[in-house]
Formats: structure tokens, sequence, C-alpha cells
């Protein structure tokens, strides 16, 4: 390896703590926004948050250094996901990045083959989402890699055509647009059957939309029951929510949970970023679209009443809640692909997210981009 200020080579090693400042000012050159949510923290907070290494065991990351100055970095983002009746422990590579300097000379390269060889064997699936084409480029060469096939969509509801943080609008407006077209019958029609699932003077709902700041041991119960919907979930332990939602540093998040007789139904989250709202998550229990429509109908009001310019939410095309959606007036911008690769272990276990029918949850809360 040649170029101007590289002595050493390149060595990629697990992040260890003392890193962290090395750390934050590499993905500082890196990234040109980062993290990608709006925080009311430091990034240094955000980031101690997110590295988790003060979980038992401690995550790991990789860094790659030359001369003992960080030049590489991929962190891990690791989620125990129930797959059909197994629990899988499951990883995502995020806030991969190279020093400017330092780039197309293989040291992301470096960087993965080190994660995958050291952080991966402690791992049952490692799934990747990076539209990056030299990370794509690189977490290709397995050859093992395939997309889950009930493939994850960006649905997007326009609320205001201007927004009041005075940044720009909508991202990817052109995209909108056509699906407003598209999708006007569409929406004209459902109003109609709307008119007639909801008349007017239906009775109240016997539950009640309870914001808090955290969540306690109910949701871990309430979680068993929602989960029995889904073939593949993410646990929403109540440990897991509160360090995922529940944490200052991990962003503002609006939680909201809908109970009755002190008993949990559903919750949202949404978060608030950029002038845009985010449904972080949305989960109720089975067969209970009357009280995720409830609480998606609290998350439309809130933004618009925040003066959000849309509120956007991730989604697999075949979701029970797609259809509470499409009648919200969400129309899909986009296609989010993940994929998956099962690292050791059966890849029967695994198997049925070929299947584009596949019960799953995976919402925006899943990944690190709220
Ligand atoms: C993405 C990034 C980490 C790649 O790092 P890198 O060290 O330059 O990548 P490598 O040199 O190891 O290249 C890996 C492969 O991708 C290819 N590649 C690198 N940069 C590329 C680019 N801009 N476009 C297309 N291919 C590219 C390389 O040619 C190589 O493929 P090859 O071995 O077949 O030739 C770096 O560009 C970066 O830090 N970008 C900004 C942060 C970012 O966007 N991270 C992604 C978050 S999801």
């Amino acid at each position: 390896m040649t170029g101007p200020g590289i002595a050493g080579s390149p060595t990629p090693r697990l992040f260890r703590d003392g890193d962290e400042e090395s750390l934050l000012s590499l993905i500082g050159l890196a990234f040109s926004r980062w993290p990608a949510v709006e925080l009311s923290v430091e990034p240094m907070d955000h980031l101690r948050w997110k590295l988790r290494r003060d979980a038992q065991p401690p995550s790991q990351h990789t860094v790659v250094e030359i001369d003992s100055c960080l030049v590489g970095a991929e962190n891990t983002w690791e989620h125990v996901f129930k797959a059909k009746e197994r629990r899988l422990r499951v990883f995502r590579t995020c806030d991969s990045c190279v020093h400017p300097d330092y780039r197309k000379r293989g040291i992301y390269q470096l960087a993965y083959d080190f994660t995958m060889k050291t952080i991966a064997p402690e791992m049952d699936v490692h799934l990747t989402a990076s539209q990056v084409r030299a990370i794509i480029r690189v977490a290709e060469r397995s050859g093992r890699r395939r997309p889950i096939a009930n493939v994850m969509q960006v649905l997007v509801r326009r609320l205001a055509l201007k927004t009041s943080f005075g940044e720009r609008g909508l991202e990817g407006d052109w995209a909108l647009s056509t699906a407003l077209l598209r999708a006007g019958v569409y929406i004209a029609g459902s109003s109609l059957k709307l008119a007639h699932s909801r008349p007017w003077g239906a009775a109240k709902p016997g539950w009640t939309l309870v914001p808090t700041s955290r969540f306690d041991e109910r949701i871990d119960t309430f979680f068993d029951d929602a989960a029995s919907a889904f073939d593949f979930i993410g646990l929403r332990t109540m440990d897991y929510m509160n360090w995922r939602y529940g944490d200052i540093r991990a962003g503002d998040f609006r939680i909201t949970t809908a109970e009755e007789g002190g008993r949990i139904l559903g919750f949202s989250v949404l978060a608030l970023s950029h002038g845009r709202a985010k449904i972080a998550d949305l989960l109720a229990l089975p067969g209970r679209l009357d009280v995720a429509a409830s609480l998606l109908g609290d998350a439309i009001r809130y933004a618009h009443a925040a003066r959000a310019a849309s509120i956007d939410c991730w989604l697999p095309r075949r979701h029970p809640y797609r259809s509470l959606l499409r009648r919200e007036g969400f129309l899909r911008t986009a296609n989010r692909p993940h994929f998956f690769e099962r690292i050791g272990g059966a890849d029967e276990d695994v198997a049925f997210l070929d299947d584009p029918s596949a019960a799953i949850h995976f919402t925006l809360g899943d990944s690190d981009l709220v």
C-alpha cells in the first residue's frame, strides 16, 4: 500500500475502550451527516450509546489503524430475533467508513473480512441493507447473502407543503409525486370503504393512548403475545426497548402505549428529525388492527401538529398494517431491500425468509436510521 502520509500497513483490530474520540473524528470526516437522527445530546453520547460497551458482554466493533491512527471502522448492531421457534443473534454492520484520504485501497474490505472472521462467528445471521456500492460489492463476495423476499418498503404520507423546520423539503419528491398519481384512485376508493367501516357515532374504543418515556415489564408480556403473529421479529423486551427508545442518547422518541385495564394492547414510537416524522415502531396484539389504527392515527395527528413535512414508515411489502397505512394515505416511495446471510448453523432455520409472504415485522427502529 502506497500513498501520501501512509507509512505502515493497515491493521484491523477490535475496538477498545479509549478509541471513542478517534472513532468519532473518523466518523465526522467520513459522513456528511452523522448520526442520521437529530439529537439533543452530543454526538459522543450517541456514539457511546450505540457502541453498547456497557452491555454484558460488551458489543464488539472493528477498527483499522495505520501507525496507531484510525483510518477505518465498522460498528455492529446486534439484536436477538425470534425466527419461527428459534432465537437467533442477528447483527447488522453500521457506520462502515474509511478516512477520505485512504479510500479505494482495500481498507474497507480489510475491516469487513476482520468483522466476519472475528465478530460474526458469535452470531447467527448477518443482515445488510446498505445502498453504497462499495459496501454491496464487498458484502456480495461471500456469495451467500440472499434478499429477504418480503421486501422492505418506504411508505410516506405527506403532511405539509412546507416544513416549519426551515430545512429542505422532502427527499425523493419525484417518487412521491408519481406515487400520488398512481394512488389517487385507490385513496378515493378506500375513503369510501373507510366511511362505511367507521360510521358516525361508533362506540369509543375501550383502550386509552398513554404517553410514556420508558417501558415497564408489561411490555414483555405484550411482546410474547404480539410476536406470535410473526415468524421473524426482533425481540422487544423491556431492556431492549428502554435502550432503543427510552434513552435520550438514542434520540427524542415519542412513545405511546395503548392500554386497557392496565394491559398493553399495542405501542407506537415516533421520532421527529430534520423536519420529518418517522414511525420507528408500531406493534399491536395479533388481530388488533383497531388498536394499530388508533396508534397510527395518533402519530399522524402529532406529526401534523408538530408541522412535520411528512411522516415516514418502513414495513415489509406484506404486513398486516399495510392496509391501514394505505387508508391513511401512505404511499410507497422506494424499496429498501435487506439481505441476510446465515453464519454457521442450519440454513433451514432462516430459509423461510426466501418466501415473499413470510410474516416479518421489521420497522425503521430495527435499523440505525432513526
Ligand atoms: C464505503 C467506504 C467505507 C468504502 O471504503 P474503501 O476502503 O474505499 O473500500 P475498498 O477500497 O475496500 O473497496 C471495496 C470494493 O468497493 C469498490 N469501491 C470502492 N469505492 C467505490 C465507489 N465509490 N464506487 C464503486 N465501487 C467502489 C472497490 O473497487 C472494491 O471493489 P474491488 O475489490 O472489486 O475493486 C468508503 O467509501 C466510505 O467511508 N464512504 C463514506 C461513508 C459511507 O458512505 N459508508 C457507508 C455506510 S452504509
